[in-house]
């Protein structure tokens, strides 16, 4: 899974184009593909400049919440004579992604060159990529590539001969869900327990350090070079004719039953039905998609039928009555239950709990607890109620949005697959809860 397969025709490759290309993930063989030109060029660029190029491509985060770029890099007042920083989030804990982890292994210089620009624009000097803590690979070859850049001038101080410093270094996460959460990772570089903080502060006022940050996603710096080479029209032009809301490319990690597995990478606003039978093959062994989290298990689960009339952009996923989010794209045929799904997420989301929240830590728990024991075909008429009840009080109620996540989950699965749930209960049909194994 996630080894880079032969890309489909109707893949518009960018960002993967040099998956599988050992040769590019040196200085050199980087340098041979075009790479490092977009830093060379923006070095010499006023800040604001490369603010307003990303702002006009329209590029938006591709961590999961989908906020524009280039007005989050806006926020960060350049010249306040205070240090800046930008922190790379190369968590990717979300069930169902493996994406960012593709572009580490495969191009490091291109994250490194988005990393460098996106620091620039926003008046920082240093850039931190926090990668997970159980990313042996990804962080082995991210380490080599920034000392090689160092090495080669590329970063560092008079990065590319411009007289400015840029300099990126990469810190090894703790190893939490909770970590890729903006303010969580903020925390945890600090050398602190990666809780969320409260906001305000937002980082760009008092983030990493207590000094003007920004955060973004992998995939969201690593677009930008393309942008600035290629121009905002072009990376526009990757859109539906009738949604400028939603432009560029897409990688859309794939897995569960489906029968080529892997990441992929299509334009905004492919049709996600032909994506999934056409492009990824279907179910495996002639059985039927019965269910899609589009967007790693953060996201509403929906039946099949609106999957697969939706389309794969922003506000196509969200008319589906799901959402983009980190396009990491949990798929489940006829064979699988969806209430042991949902509480195989429910303990995870458990699990990664940090706790300071009353909603997120008992919700999470309860919820949990309710639904193995549905599972365990113990469950009564009242539960149903009780964890959409219990859902209402973890939404919007907490410092961060674990604890929202885990109601969706909840909260679709019974919009749209009850009959289940209560089958369990009448005892119609019973789901052994999986063996959990301690970490
Ligand atoms: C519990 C939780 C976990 C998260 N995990 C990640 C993650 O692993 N990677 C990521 O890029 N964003 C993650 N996010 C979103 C980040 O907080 C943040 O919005 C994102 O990194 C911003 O980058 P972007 O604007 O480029 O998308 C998470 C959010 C929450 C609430």
């Amino acid at each position: 899974m996630g080894f880079p397969h032969t890309p489909h025709p109707r893949e518009t490759q960018v960002l993967s184009t040099h998956f599988g290309d050992a040769d590019a993930r040196s200085v050199d063989g980087w340098k041979k593909r075009g790479g490092y030109q977009a830093l060379a060029n923006a070095l010499g660029t006023d800040p604001v400049a490369i603010q307003n190029v990303v702002k006009e491509s329209g590029l938006r985060g591709r961590g999961g919440a989908g906020f524009p770029t280039g007005l989050k890099w806006s926020f960060m007042k350049l010249g306040d004579g205070k240090p800046h920083y930008l922190c790379c989030n190369a968590d990717e804990s979300e069930p169902g992604t493996f994406k960012d982890r593709e572009i580490m292994r495969w191009t490091p210089h291109a994250l490194i060159e988005g990393c460098a620009i996106g620091a620039y624009a926003i008046g920082a000097e240093d850039c931190f990529i926090y990668i997970r803590g159980e990313f042996t690979e990804p962080l082995q070859v991210m380490e080599r590539a920034c000392a090689d850049a160092r090495a080669a001038g590329v970063i560092g101080k008079n990065a590319m001969g411009s007289g400015k410093t840029v300099n990126v270094w990469v810190h090894k996460g703790a190893g939490a869900y909770i970590c890729g959460e903006e303010t969580a990772l903020m925390n945890s570089i600090e050398g602190k327990r990666g809780n969320p903080r409260i906001k305000p502060p937002f980082p760009a006022v008092a983030g990493l350090f207590g000094k003007p940050t920004t955060i973004n996603n992998v995939e969201t710096l690593t677009a930008v070079p393309h942008i600035l080479n290629r121009g905002a029209d072009w990376y526009k032009k990757m859109s539906r004719p009738d949604n400028p809301k939603s432009t560029g490319t897409k990688l859309w990690s794939v897995c569960g039953n489906i029968a080529r597995p892997g990441n992929y990478e299509v334009e905004m606003g492919f049709p996600f039905g032909e994506f999934l039978q056409d492009v990824c093959g279907g179910a495996p062994k002639g059985r039927k998609i019965k269910a899609v989290i589009p967007g790693g298990s953060s996201v509403p689960v929906i039946p099949w039928e609106q999957a697969a009339a939706a389309v794969m952009d922003y506000e196509g996923m969200v008319a589906a009555g799901t959402m983009l989010g980190s396009a990491g794209c949990i798929v489940m045929d006829d064979a699988q239950s969806i209430p042991r799904q949902a509480a195989r997420l429910a303990r995870f989301y458990a699990h990664e709990s940090c706790a300071q929240c009353t909603q997120c830590r008992e919700g999470t728990a309860w919820t949990t607890k309710i639904l193995e024991r549905i599972c365990a075909g113990d469950g009564t008429a009242e539960d149903l109620d009780t964890l959409l009840s219990i859902g209402d009080n973890m939404t919007g109620k907490t410092i961060c949005v674990l604890s929202d996540s885990c109601a969706t989950v909840v909260s679709s699965a019974l919009q749209y697959f009850r009959p289940e749930f209560e089958a369990l209960i009448k005892r119609t049909t019973i789901h052994a809860v999986p063996q959990v194994v301690a970490r």
